[in-house]
């Protein structure tokens, strides 16, 4: 974790010697391969700055007319959240007119939502995960994942967005919290930038993030415990034996930061599945395959209870999969105890 002492002669931008100070469009530019057309970066970008506008009605909470339930019910059987709609409509503004994007998938929208026919990524991306957090002003978070199509002479089919995680080119998400960040891998590691507000810019605060050698959080919901398959059962019981971590149980019920303080704190999140629900409620795209890849990027891995979650090629763009990410051994110990007696 970088810290900046506060220079008390130089300009001082929100706590910062200027010398401290890296906006992410410049580390993007920075980082991006010297063969790199730029045009990565400038998703990226447009993410970021999708992100600053989510973030300034999330931040307002109740003073705003986007708290409540928007009286539909989404492609999920969900009730859609008048913030979820909100995220989603911006996503799709700050990514559309570019000639960058060309098709987009969203959790909130049945169907992938076509931009440009010739142009190079897809992005799929859950505008607003945990909302049903959002009148409680807990913690929530966007989630993306970008791929590049391979031909982008012929208009875009299934065979450009129905894809593994292993073919992402970048995936991160935007925690809205008590600070706003955003999280991101391009595959050289992953990178975390808060937003400052004074500026209107999210500056590095944490370069190539790692899960520590020791976790201490498991974040699973065990209220669950009864609709759990008994490897779970097995998994806790392995949890409470005196020779294995010691680990405090912390569950948000928004994945996004469930995952970040885990990625700073060492842990596992897991969304098991359930026996009237076997796939579990997490989607593959947009949930399990973005964090994953950021996982694998900072040193853990992301599994359904025996695959890699970036292994498993979706049949269909809102498909569900169990989800365990995050400590390696924790991932690994989860697969046993699911697979044992299996
Ligand atoms: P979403 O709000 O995008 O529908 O998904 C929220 C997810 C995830 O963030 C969280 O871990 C999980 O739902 C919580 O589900 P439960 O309330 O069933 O525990
Ligand atoms: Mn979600
Ligand atoms: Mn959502």
């Amino acid at each position: 974790m970088s810290t900046f002492d506060p220079d008390p002669g130089g300009p001082d931008v929100g706590g910062r010697a200027a010398e401290g100070i890296v906006t992410i469009e410049r580390f993007l530019t920075d980082n991006q391969p010297e063969t790199a057309t730029g045009e990565l970066s400038r998703v990226l970008d447009d993410i970021a700055m999708a992100g600053k506008v989510i973030a300034s009605r999330t931040r307002r909470g109740g003073l705003t007319e986007l708290l409540g339930k928007a009286g539909v019910v989404n492609v999920q059987g969900e009730e859609q959240k008048l913030m979820d709609v909100y995220a989603d409509d911006v996503m799709t503004s700050m990514l559309s007119g570019h000639g960058r994007v060309s098709v987009i998938v969203s959790e909130e929208r049945p169907e992938p939502v076509i931009i440009d026919d010739s142009a190079p990524y897809v992005v799929v991306h859950d505008p607003l995960d945990g909302s049903s957090n959002i009148d409680s002003n807990v913690s929530i978070g966007t989630i993306f994942g970008v791929f590049r199509r391979e031909d982008t002479t012929k208009p875009p089919t299934e065979a450009d967005w129905l894809r593994p995680g292993r073919d992402l080119v970048a995936a991160g998400y935007i925690l809205y919290g008590t600070s706003t960040m955003m999280v991101y891998s391009t595959g050289q590691g992953v990178h975390a930038f808060t937003l400052d507000h004074a500026v209107g810019e999210f500056l590095l605060t944490w370069s190539n993030c790692h899960f520590p050698a020791e976790p201490a959080y498991y974040s699973l919901n065990l209220a669950s415990i009864p609709q759990w398959e008994a490897g779970m059962s097995r998994f806790v019981d392995w949890l409470n034996r005196p020779d294995t971590p010691n680990l405090s149980q912390r569950y948000i019920g928004s994945a996004v930061a469930d995952f970040h303080r885990n990625l700073l704190h060492g842990g596992v999140f897991g969304y098991p599945g359930e026996v009237d629900r076997p796939q579990g409620k997490l989607r593959l795209m947009y949930e399990g395959a973005p964090l994953a890849y950021l996982a694998e990027q900072a040193g853990g891995r992301g599994s359904d209870g025996s695959r890699d979650l970036l292994d498993i090629s979706p049949n269909d763009i809102h498909q569900r999969t169990p989800v365990f990410v995050g400590d390696t051994r924790l991932v690994d110990q989860l697969e046993a105890c699911l697979t044992e007696g299996a």
